[in-house]
Order: C-alpha cells, then sequence, then structure tokens
C-alpha cells in the first residue's frame, strides 16, 4: 500500500504570511526521505495554497515517486494537468467557501463533465482517479465513465465515533470491495490520521492512501523543539 502525502498545507502556512516559507517543495523533498510513496498537491481555482509556480516546482523537484495533482473537473486545469503531465490526476469536487474538499464528487450533476476530462486526460496516458463517497453506486458510475482509479472518501469515517464509525469503516471496506471486483485500482483518502488510520490500512485491495493535514500537523510538534533550540543557539552565539 502506498503512501501518497499531501503538502498542501505547507503552502496553507506560507499564504497566511505571504512570504516564501514553509515551502512545501522543499517539505516535499522531506515527505519522500521519510518513506512518502508520493506527493499529492491541490491546485485550487482560488490558489489559496498550492500556486501555479509551486507545481511546475514540484514536477521539477519531486521525481521517482508518484505526482498525483488534485484538481476539479474545469476547462483551465485540464489544460494545467496536460501541461504539467503528473502521474497521476486526481478529480475532486471543489466549492469556494469550504475549507476542505467536501464530500465526493456528484457523479450524476456532474458525469458529462468528468467524463470529457477524464477522456482528455487519459488520451495522454494520464490515469485518472475519482474522488467518491463509498457507495457502490458511485463505484459503478466511476467504472461507466471511465476512470483508471477511484479513491474512497473516509472522511465520514475518520469524523464518526463508536458504532456510526463501524458502520461508516463497511460502508468503505464495500466499496473498496466493489471497485476491485470491477477492475479499478481503488485507493482512499480524507481525515486519516494516526489514531484511525490502522483500521482503512488494513483493508485488503487497497492501492494507497492519501494523507495531508495530519502529517502537516504532526511535523509541526516534530520539529518545534529543534526549531526552537537552533534559533536559541544562535542568540547565544550572538551575545558572546
Ligand atoms: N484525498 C483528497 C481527494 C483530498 O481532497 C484530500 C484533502 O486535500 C485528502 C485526500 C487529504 O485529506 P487530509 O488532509 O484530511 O488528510
Amino acid at each position: 500500500m502506498i503512501l501518497g502525502v499531501n503538502v498542501d498545507h505547507v503552502a496553507t502556512v506560507r499564504e497566511a504570511r505571504g512570504e516564501s516559507e514553509p515551502d512545501p517543495v522543499i517539505a516535499a523533498k522531506m515527505a519522500i526521505d521519510g518513506g512518502a510513496d508520493g506527493i499529492t498537491v491541490h491546485l485550487r481555482e482560488d490558489r489559496r495554497h498550492i500556486n501555479d509556480r509551486d507545481l511546475l516546482r514540484v514536477k521539477k523537484n519531486v521525481r521517482n515517486v508518484e505526482l498525483n495533482l488534485e484538481m476539479a473537473a474545469t476547462k483551465e486545469m485540464v489544460m494545467i494537468a496536460l501541461k504539467v503531465k503528473p502521474d497521476l490526476v486526481t478529480l475532486v469536487p471543489e466549492k469556494r467557501a469550504e475549507l476542505t474538499t467536501e464530500g465526493g464528487l456528484d457523479l450524476v450533476k456532474s458525469g458529462k463533465k468528468i467524463r470529457k476530462a477524464i477522456d482528455e486526460i487519459q488520451s495522454r496516458n494520464i490515469p485518472v482517479s475519482l474522488f467518491i463517497n463509498p457507495t457502490i453506486k458511485d463505484v459503478q458510475m466511476s467504472k461507466k465513465l471511465g476512470a483508471a482509479m477511484i479513491e474512497i472518501h473516509t472522511g465520514l469515517y475518520a469524523n464518526a465515533k463508536g458504532k456510526r464509525q463501524t458502520a461508516e469503516l463497511a460502508r468503505v471496506r464495500k466499496a473498496v470491495k466493489s471497485g476491485s471486483e470491477m477492475g479499478l485500482l481503488v485507493n482512499a483518502g480524507h481525515g486519516l490520521k494516526y489514531s484511525n488510520v490502522k483500521k482503512i490500512a488494513s483493508i485488503k485491495g487497497i492501492r494507497g492512501l492519501y494523507i495531508g493535514h495530519s502529517i502537516v500537523a504532526n511535523s509541526v510538534y516534530r520539529g518545534m523543539k529543534s526549531a526552537v533550540k537552533e534559533m536559541k543557539r544562535l542568540i547565544r552565539q550572538s551575545q558572546k
């Protein structure tokens, strides 16, 4: 099972100050040093975190692992994907006001647009993955639309507790099974954390997990001590 690390929120911190750091490309390289099998960036319409330059730099600097471009199925994004040629495109729904992707694609409402994007991108040998809710209907629709892959939305599982979580886990499991049986490559992601990843990672048939926020958050904790130590060292040194 591969791990794709989403570095969007490194860019979110950078954008909060309008500075050049932290740099998502440096973070991506470090993630690869840590064993990441892939790097994901979501180029949003409003460029609120990752921007076009980041994407080009990630493409140039991130080698030998999967570059997954998350994007909406719009004309603009399809053009960018065909130009940048990532290893994988994951189509996601996108609403301007949302804090993060809120749910899977609406394959009925947006079916035509999604099929067109799949056809255009896959005709250039770039596989397309559809981010979908864990329902058999959406898995079937994804197959019908011609996607090579699906990513099962684990957000409801991640946010649920107790019996509700067990039920959500069963839905994910069923969706994974039916996707595999239909010959789709099946990924999963959203809301996965150190505390809830194990049950998803133990599902047979998942090709890869795509995780962002929790890894970025944890890397702040893990790095804080040494970052402060280094600053103290410089201050002490200059007072001698
Ligand atoms: N997969 C998809 C399709 C997403 O949109 C996101 C969020 O950008 C993720 C996975 C990662 O979610 P999280 O940041 O909650 O780990």
